[in-house]
């Protein structure tokens, strides 16, 4: 049965594609935004009230780099004018000082920093750039201005090693929360997937040392793994369901259920020419994979639908070319042999190749030094 789930809870503004750092899991397109055809202030104002409407409660401004944006501290204290509870994702590279007291008047309630690993030198490597100090400065900022702080690692095969001494990191730090998120395969991440993949002896090894941190970090630190989708029997429910919770606006203003589906063959959604009360209820775009009535088998007749409401939509069209087939990662599905073999590769003694970061915000696949000694 598919009915229209009450509005969005979350709104990602992604603001910007453009970024400082050129990470080999980047989520940002293959084509990026040009900064000319960004959305205008206004018309982020208006998005913003449009999403409080609607019933969203917070507002996540993201990118690429939100903090290139000149009226990010003007957006977060819009969204904060209207109620909502805003959160701030970024790199840090920019959070100085005065901007970020700037953002705290604007009312700034919290600040997600990711960092690439606990040491400069792999950071660095794994960022593109000279950004290690900067972050740890910013974190430190972040904390003093008394602001919640989450910290988000995207584990992989090049950092996934260092797990104990980054949990070392963000307890020197006294992070309030942090997400170790192991790698999603779409976009930049699938096109470097056989040098992103940990194997299963790495996988088992962190999540030991964070069974071990957790305990040593209770009352101090929420820490969040996710583990890796191609290491599990069945798919996740994406984003909790398609056009169910979450709502991306993205830097041209279209309007997506999740961050990938800019690949998916869907009649597109602006935000510039449909209010986003239309987007959310009644787009082709938002109730194309809405509820359960779109399900092929082997889901269709699948007791575990509800659950997991097929996967991901966005892995199902990447890995098999159809985005209405039932997610690979699926043990029930019929196209999990292309999960099976990327695992048996990551487990195999010959090794993966490395990331490049080369061209700047354009991570492919090109051998480069190893990075994990
Ligand atoms: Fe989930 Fe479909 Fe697999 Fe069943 S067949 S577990 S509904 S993905
Ligand atoms: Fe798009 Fe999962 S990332 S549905």
């Amino acid at each position: 049965m598919t009915e229209t789930p009450d509005g969005p809870l979350g709104l990602l503004a992604e603001l910007t594609h453009a970024c400082p750092l050129s990470c080999a899991y980047c989520s940002n397109p293959l084509e990026l935004t040009k900064r000319s055809a960004e959305l205008t202030t206004d018309d982020w104002r208006r998005v913003l009230d449009e999403a409080a409407d609607l019933g969203v409660l917070q507002s996540h401004f993201s990118g690429g780099e939100p903090l290139l944006r000149r009226d990010i501290v003007d957006l977060v204290a819009h969204a904060s004018g209207l109620g909502l509870y805003t959160n701030l994702v970024t790199s840090a590279i920019g959070l100085s000082r005065p901007r970020a007291e700037a953002l705290r008047d604007a009312g700034l309630d919290h600040v997600q920093v990711s960092i690439q690993a606990d040491e400069p030198v792999l950071s660095d490597q794994l960022a593109g750039i000279s950004s290690f100090d900067k972050k740890m400065e910013a974190a430190r900022l972040v904390k003093e201005l008394g602001w919640p702080l989450t910290l988000n690692v995207v584990l992989h095969r090049q950092n996934i090693d260092r797990i104990g001494a980054i949990l070392e990191r963000v307890e020197e730090l006294q992070a309030d929360r942090v997400e170790l998120a192991n790698t999603q395969y779409y976009g930049w991440a699938l096109r470097n997937r056989e040098a992103l993949l940990p194997s299963r002896e790495q996988l088992e090894r962190a999540e030991q040392v964070t069974r071990e941190a957790r305990e040593r970090l209770r009352g101090r630190t929420d820490v969040i793994y996710v583990i890796p989708d191609y290491y599990s029997r069945y798919p996740k429910p994406c984003m909790g369901g398609w056009g169910s919770r979450q709502l991306v606006v993205g830097p041209e203003g279209n309007a997506w259920p999740c961050l990938s589906a800019h690949e998916l063959p869907l009649p597109r959604a602006n935000v510039t020419e449909h209010d986003l009360g239309w987007i959310w209820r009644s787009s082709p775009l938002f109730t194309a994979f809405r509820g359960t009535d779109w399900m092929p088998d082997p889901c269709r007749s699948c007791e575990r639908r509800e659950v997991d409401l097929g996967g991901c939509r966005c892995q199902a069209f990447q890995l098999t070319g159809d985005m209405t087939r039932t997610d690979p990662v699926c043990v029930l599905s019929p196209d999990r042999g292309i999960i099976d073999a990327a695992v048996e590769a990551a487990n195999s003694d010959e090794g993966p190749a490395v990331p490049s970061h080369e061209p700047a915000r354009e991570p492919v696949l090109v051998p480069v030094p190893a990075l994990v000694s």
